[in-house]
């Protein structure tokens, strides 16, 4: 995507071709920092404290922590308690492990001394397929959207939760590629955009990246969308998703189960986009299986925002001392998804669904 009209990517390698350079999006939207990460250890930092997230791109920056502890000792030792750290920065998301295992199984069959170079290949390979996949489920996606707008005068209007557009990924996003998609194509439409407390990433970064792009938005807070929904002033939801399971469950961003229930009740579609490297095959019950976040109850009593001088400012919401509790995620049960929008196409959220496209996951055919 285009900052100021320069191309990027959320994360890329450093001119020296070892060092690991990233969007520090926790003082987005007031600033454009870019940060260095030298080591593994800045890796986990990075995705710990939010500087990248999104499923996608922490599945991309735990790729290259591992190219750096790589560099750092390429034995099977350090590998491993590389891995062990980065699984143990945040759990959600199924991009984390999905990429590690990818990146441990193919250290395993090189050499030592073949290890770096195999490392930086299959982290780039990773990038590369994610920027493929989100760019993809933005060409089915517009179909679905081209397909609502094609029944109405007026703009169409998208309601979308947290931030699942470029930021969160490599390029292009999972549920804003469609948006992007169609806008570029000509469909007239405008986006809601809840702010997505407690850290803000629908006000923060979403409206950012939408700007950028030129494309119609307004920030609402988290609760308005089912009176927006009531009133006839939502089309269509689209969320991304941090983890979904085999059976169509998806767990995204905390609140989005409460849009997916307003979505219902006002028989509006709610569609999930879904790159198949978020999907964990191995787990059928969103509700039971999926470890939720617990982030620090600070990012509940405090809010982060830029005062008049321009100046990054922190400040307390609630009583001192005031209890809080922060579930980062939310799982929406696969009956309130209208639809799957993956890399492969449209299904429906259900397990036959997802089987039809990707068959090499179905226990029992080999794959
Ligand atoms: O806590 P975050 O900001 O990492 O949560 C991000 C989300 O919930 C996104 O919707 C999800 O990762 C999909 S990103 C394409």
């Amino acid at each position: 995507m285009l900052v100021n009209g320069s191309p990027f990517r959320t994360i890329w390698l450093d001119d020296d071709g070892r060092r690991v350079r990233i969007i520090d999006q926790t003082r987005l939207p007031h600033e454009f920092v870019v940060r260095t990460l030298a080591t593994v250890g800045d890796a986990c930092v990075a995705i710990r404290d939010m500087q990248v997230r999104g499923a996608p791109l922490i599945g991309a920056t735990a790729a290259y922590g591992m190219c750096l502890a790589a560099h750092g000792d390429p034995s099977d030792a350090a590998l491993d308690s590389a891995v062990d750290a980065l699984l143990a920065t945040r759990p959600t998301a199924a991009n984390l492990r999905w990429a590690l295992d990818r990146m441990r199984t193919a250290l395993d069959d090189v050499a030592q001394d073949d290890r770096i170079a195999c490392a930086y290949a299959l982290a780039a390979q990773i990038c590369d397929e994610d920027v493929e996949a989100c760019r993809t489920i933005g060409v089915h996606g517009d179909s679905v959207l081209r397909d609502l707008a094609s029944r109405k005068n007026t703009p169409l209007n998208i309601l979308t939760h947290c931030n699942a557009g470029w930021l969160a990924t490599v390029d292009w996003g999972t549920a804003l590629a469609p948006i992007y998609h169609a806008h570029d194509a000509g469909i007239t439409l405008h986006v809601w955009v809840d702010e997505t407390r407690p850290r803000n990433q629908g006000a923060a970064l979403t409206a950012w990246e939408l700007a950028a792009h030129g494309v119609p938005h307004t920030v609402i807070v988290d609760n308005a969308g089912g009176h927006l929904m009531q009133h006839g002033h939502v089309d269509v939801c689209i969320t991304g998703t941090d983890r979904t399971t085999a059976t169509g469950d998806v767990c995204n961003k905390i609140g989005t189960y409460l849009k997916a229930l307003a979505a219902h009740d006002n028989g509006i579609p709610f569609y999930v986009a879904a790159p198949s490297s978020s999907i964990d095959w191995a787990i059928r019950d969103g509700l039971r299986d999926v470890p939720i976040e617990e982030r620090d109850g600070c990012e509940v009593s405090r809010i982060t925002g830029c005062a008049a001088d321009g100046a990054t400012t922190t400040v307390q919401l609630t009583p001192a001392g005031c209890p809080t509790a922060n579930p980062a995620f939310d799982v929406t049960p696969a009956r309130l998804v209208t639809g799957l929008i993956t890399e492969r196409g449209l299904c429906d959220a259900t397990e036959a669904g997802l089987a039809a496209l990707f068959p090499e996951h179905v226990v029992g055919t080999g794959a």
